[in-house]
């Protein structure tokens, strides 16, 4: 299974952050980004206050949504995005990252973006502990670790900052899709050391857009050592992000309720016919492969009635035979 899995195994993703890439032919940079093999593109939003600087606006954003064929993560920079974040969300952001550090509450402007059914973020700059984020706890979908002070490309990465991968990923627990971002530093020399330290997307600037350089053979090398550094110091290769797994064997009537509890729950969820000669016209639910224990383990909640429902793993033997 795992329709895209041919194109990228593994599970770490390059997210390119257009900042330092050349302002005058954007749309020419970012399909450089995507041809190159980026899984997203990044667009650093400033406000020449939060951060001494200033860069793209609403505006761009949708202008570039145009062009993008991949996700577009709008990371705020910004002292006030309570103003701002109906028109990122409007202008077609698939996920919208706010600083932790700014004054304006930020419980409300999380709500909205997942009510918009983008991905919710937070970010934290070098000197913010992860511990900044607990009230926010049950809201958030992105945690995006800053590896330098947000504001300029082509910053050493701070590796103070590293340790707290790890710490974001357990704040994570209760949203087994959700994704820590390392942003700021990131280049072929550092990869492997934070693949190792568990982030899932690895956002690059001036690695990838930096004059005279292979971008696709950059974020080749970038995704390839992350996901390297991962097996190394688990003894054993992470597993993919994108492999759907089934975890359940049901009547029909049953497989729609348990998908949309799942969806609730932040974790997508598809239902196909189950195959085979005992199928007898029951549906399998399936969920990305990450995701697998978290759901069986919060199955016998999801399937109340326990005689409906017996698990495709132990039904089937192991999930989908593919691994
Ligand atoms: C920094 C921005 C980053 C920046 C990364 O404030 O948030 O996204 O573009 O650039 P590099 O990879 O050059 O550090
Ligand atoms: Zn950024």
């Amino acid at each position: 299974m795992g329709t895209q899995g041919a194109r990228v195994a593994g599970h770490a993703r390059v997210a390119a952050s257009i900042l330092d890439a050349d302002a005058a032919n954007l749309a020419r940079e970012i399909r450089r980004g995507e041809r190159g093999g980026a899984d997203r593109i990044h667009v650093d939003v400033m406000d020449g206050h939060f951060v001494p600087n200033i860069s793209f606006g609403p505006a761009t954003v949708a202008a570039i949504r145009r062009v993008a064929r991949r996700p577009l993560d709008v990371h705020l920079m910004i002292s006030q995005p309570s103003r701002y974040v109906e028109q990122f969300l409007a202008g077609g952001a698939d996920s919208v990252t706010l600083h932790v550090e700014i004054d304006e509450p930020k419980e409300p402007i999380l709500r909205a973006i997942r009510a918009a059914d983008r991905a919710a973020g937070l970010a934290v700059s070098p000197q913010t502990p992860i511990d900044a984020l607990e009230p926010y706890r049950g809201l958030v979908d992105i945690v995006m670790v800053m590896g330098v002070n947000p504001g300029f490309g082509g910053q050493a990465l701070i590796t103070e900052c590293v340790a707290k991968i790890a710490r974001a990923r357990e704040f994570l627990a209760d949203r087994p899709l959700g994704e820590v971002h390392i942003d700021g530093g990131v280049n072929r020399d550092n990869a492997e050391l934070l693949g190792a330290a568990g982030v899932d997307i690895l956002v690059a600037g001036s690695a990838l857009y930096r004059r005279g350089r292979d971008l696709g053979r950059e974020v080749r090398l970038i995704r390839s050592l992350a996901d390297e550094g991962w097996a190394i110091s688990h003894g054993g290769p992470r597993v993919p992000r994108d492999r759907w797994v089934p975890v359940v064997v049901v009547e029909p009537d049953r497989a729609e309720p348990i998908r949309a509890e799942l969806v609730a729950l932040g974790i997508p969820a598809i239902v196909v016919a189950s195959e085979g000669p005992n199928a007898r016209g029951r549906r399998e639910v399936l969920v990305p492969a990450p995701a697998e224990s978290f759901v069986r383990a919060r199955l016998p909640e999801l399937t109340d009635d326990a005689g409906a429902a017996s698990l495709a793993g132990a039904a089937r033997g192991p999930a989908g035979g593919s691994r």
